[in-house]
């Protein structure tokens, strides 16, 4: 077995069953676990960090991986090849949670709200070097009343929208950017530059269109910095990303720092928009069969939606998956067979033609694996990962937290 490239979480060892614990040196295989559980690959997970670690290297830029998808420490770890580093965060809870690892430097990349700044000023007290994305005046001056509590400096972003995909100011609204901007005058309030991040790359169909998406992100949010600048404002940094512009971009000039975050696991929803494939898809769901309706063509297992979770997000894409992709015990995709519904635990399972006569026929208590739509619903539906290596033999069980 090839050792682990990154450090175990102190205390962690895999969870297994009474049947298997015995003095045997052998590691516990996937048959001792109880279903469902989420199943990490340590060699596809190490596969995909190489694979961003090449790209970012060619492009030039820092990265700041996003630990949303993963919210595991030994995972981030894993994504930085060091202990703590630059991160971007989805929730102040994930800030709490890295910086009691000792991550200091945290981008908080979802436009901050007031009910949240009594939070922020905990986190700057805490020494971490927080940055905090918003887009509007409003926002701006909820921020400087509350600086006379910061114990330090918070660094800002203005959020740029470059697709009109969800939020941000327009890369040209030079107006708008620039009242922000004024807004954002107190001490200890610093803006440091512009963050953007085009969702609608997730909507692309040929990497001609991915290429084109990490170009308009990449011009926008430069486009936006020089107006500060022209303003006579710093705006040191220019923020962008997410996996398929990290892994399609052709050039970022004039950009500082790459984000990404789905990278580390992949999921359908990437395959689907040919940013990998499904054998490049590190997390699964290991289920059991239940039963079947034979009459109906269908194989139940014990992976629903509470497993799953009810994200349909390849429903839009050329390739349906349902709720998701089954794989033999081993990892193998058995392409034509999908969960075609989801109930609290229950899944079905289908031949993807619906012939009736092509049920997936396995005795009940066969295990069998899904691969997940989108990697961050599926993995929020958990507590832990249980880490596999190449031979499917359980290695670790890595924590993972969920909430705000
Ligand atoms: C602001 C921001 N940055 C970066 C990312 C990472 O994108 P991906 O998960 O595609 O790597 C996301 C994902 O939602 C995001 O919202």
């Amino acid at each position: 077995m090839a050792p682990l490239a990154v450090r175990l979480p102190a205390g962690r060892g895999p969870r297994y069953s009474r049947a298997t614990m015995s003095n045997t040196p052998t590691l516990p295989d996937l048959a001792t676990l109880e279903t469902p559980a989420l199943l990490l690959s340590q060699p596809r997970m190490a596969a995909n960090i190489e694979r961003m670690r090449q790209r970012i290297a060619t492009l030039g830029v820092a990265f700041r991986p996003h630990v949303k998808t993963a919210k595991s420490l030994a995972v981030a770890q894993a994504m930085l090849g060091a202990a703590s580093g630059a991160i971007t965060v989805s929730t102040l809870r994930e800030a709490d949670e890295f910086a009691a690892q000792g991550f200091a430097d945290i981008t908080y990349a979802v436009g901050i709200t007031p009910n949240k700044l009594g939070h922020v000023a905990r986190l700057l007290a805490q020494g971490v070097q927080l940055r905090l994305i918003l887009d509007s005046v409003a926002a701006a001056q909820a921020l400087v009343q509350a600086a006379d509590a910061f114990a330090a400096p918070v660094g800002v972003l203005i959020e740029i929208d470059t697709d009109g995909h969800r939020a941000g100011i327009a890369p040209a609204d030079a107006a708008t950017l620039l009242a922000v901007a004024a807004a954002l005058s107190h001490p200890r309030v610093q803006l440091l530059g512009v963050l953007t991040h085009l969702g609608a790359s997730y909507d692309c169909r040929s990497p001609e269109a991915l290429r084109a998406a990490a170009e308009q992100e990449r011009a926008g949010a430069v486009q936006a910095a020089e107006q500060l600048r022209a303003a006579g404002h710093a705006a040191p940094v220019v923020s962008v990303g997410s996996t398929p512009s990290a892994l399609f971009a052709q050039q970022l000039s004039g950009v500082t720092e790459l984000r990404a975050g789905v990278y580390v696991f992949q999921d359908l929803v990437m395959a689907g928009l040919g940013v990998c494939t499904p054998d490049d898809v590190a997390v699964s769901v290991l289920t059991s069969v239940v039963g079947h309706q034979r009459a109906k063509g269908w194989t139940l297992v014990d992976a629903g939606w509470m497993a799953l979770s009810r994200d349909r997000g390849t429903a839009a894409q050329p390739v349906d998956q349902g709720y998701g992709l089954v794989c033999d015990v081993a990892g193998l995709v058995l392409p034509d067979y999908t969960v075609i519904a989801a109930n609290q635990e229950h899944g079905t399972i289908a031949h993807r033609s619906g012939d009736k006569g092509a049920m997936l026929d396995l005795p009940v208590g066969t295990l069998l694996r899904i691969l997940p739509n989108h990697a961050c619903a599926t993995c929020a539906q958990f507590s832990s990962y249980q880490v596999v290596d190449g031979a499917n033999q359980i290695q670790a069980e890595w924590p993972r937290f969920g909430g705000w």
